[in-house]
């Protein structure tokens, strides 16, 4: 199947495009009115996940509602814990919680790893099923939780602000935490590589809770799985976005990936000279900067396109768009990106 538009493909790469391609985290999900009916159908979020005729509905909405220039597929990264026998509820307006955490040697022989991946075969489904509906309008996009992350949520058991069990765990009990990272690992490395054989066009790893880690820290139980990833994905273009890693922007540089995401935390230019001129970086608007106008939302988004120039750029937030963010402003971000970086236009 020819792509129709194959923008963030091409900026992925490095190669020179007409105008910079825009898409934007969590952009399949609460602020679409759309997606909040199909949500209100079913009996949770799980529902959704693994039913892959829905999971491919609420792909494609934001491709038909919002004009992104690619879609990812809906699912979430707690899929990989769930097949390695760890599953996962998402309870109202508190995140995901995860019963009975790893918290010593012997809770690791109850992880599934070898042939886990098998077990997301809904994911594969829905992503055989996008791609056919997408018919090459714009490109799909696969993903998973980076290692360290994923193991941040195995052992917590919920989402925290601190992940104190988890990172304490790092520092406790280090060969633990390998054997655990290197377990995820595999069978991560497993599902993107179904995700692409079944038709995923680029993969992003989320490495959410990078930014709690001390930097020694981050290189021995982050980056070094994260590269490992990186080395086996050989197939199509990959994203990493570690959020809050601004520590280790320039080891970044050396990831076998095409593209680096960054949060909003970080400079434009810095994490340029940081990261060096191969990559193609992908960001960063303040997520919040879609709750003022849209005067405001416009020269935001000129300003960020001015500083990170016209080639090797893919548009986005700096993580997440909030679930009660308006909708139009959200497609005034998108319509902004696309209007700006097609031609010099003044505001
Ligand atoms: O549009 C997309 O980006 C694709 C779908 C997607 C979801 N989750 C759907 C989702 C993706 C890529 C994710 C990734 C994900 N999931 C991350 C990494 C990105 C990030 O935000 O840092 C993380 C940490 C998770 C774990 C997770 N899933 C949490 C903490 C929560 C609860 C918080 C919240 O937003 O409600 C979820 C739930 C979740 N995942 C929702 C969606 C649309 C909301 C569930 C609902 O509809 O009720």
């Amino acid at each position: 199947m020819q792509l129709k538009n194959d923008l963030i493909l091409r900026a992925a790469k490095g190669e020179t495009t007409e105008r910079t391609p825009v898409w934007l985290m969590r952009q399949a999900g609460r602020i679409l009115p759309e997606y909040r009916a199909v949500r209100e159908k079913v009996k949770g979020f799980r529902e959704m996940v693994v039913n892959p005729e829905i999971a491919t509905e609420v792909t494609i909405q934001p491709v038909d509602i919002l004009g992104v220039d690619a879609a990812i597929i809906f699912s979430d990264i707690l899929v990989v814990p769930e097949v390695m026998g760890m599953p996962y509820e998402m309870i109202e307006a508190k995140g995901p919680v995860l019963p009975n955490p790893i918290s010593a040697k012997e809770d690791l022989k109850r992880l599934k790893v070898e042939g886990a991946h098998q077990d997301l075969h809904y994911v594969y489904e829905a992503i055989k099923i996008t791609k056919r509906e997408l018919n090459g309008r714009v490109p799909l996009i696969g993903f998973a939780g980076a290692p360290w992350t994923i193991m941040a949520y195995m052992v917590e058991g919920s989402g925290s602000k601190t992940f104190y069990k988890a990172r304490k765990m790092l520092y406790s009990e280090p060969a633990i935490s390998h054997e655990l990272l290197s377990n995820i690992t595999s069978v991560t490395i497993a599902y993107l590589k179904e995700q692409i054989k079944a038709g995923a066009d680029m993969v992003q790893l989320f490495d959410s809770w990078a930014g709690i880690l001390a930097p020694d820290q981050y290189k021995e139980f982050s980056l070094k799985y994260i590269s490992e990833i990186c080395n086996a994905i050989t197939e199509v273009p990959v994203t990493v976005f570690a959020k809050g890693a601004f520590f280790a922007r320039k080891e970044m540089g050396n990831l076998k990936c095409n593209t680096i995401g960054l949060d909003w935390n970080m400079g434009i230019k810095e994490s340029r000279e940081l990261i060096g001129a191969q990559k193609t970086l992908q960001g960063n608007l303040d997520p919040c900067v879609l709750y003022t106008s849209y005067d405001e939302i416009k020269k935001h988004t000129k300003k960020m396109l001015d500083e990170f120039g016209p080639h090797k750029h893919i548009a986005n937030l700096g993580h997440g768009v909030y679930p009660d963010t308006d909708k139009d402003k959200v497609k005034c971000f998108v319509d902004s990106v696309k209007e700006f970086s097609s031609k010099k236009v003044s505001i």
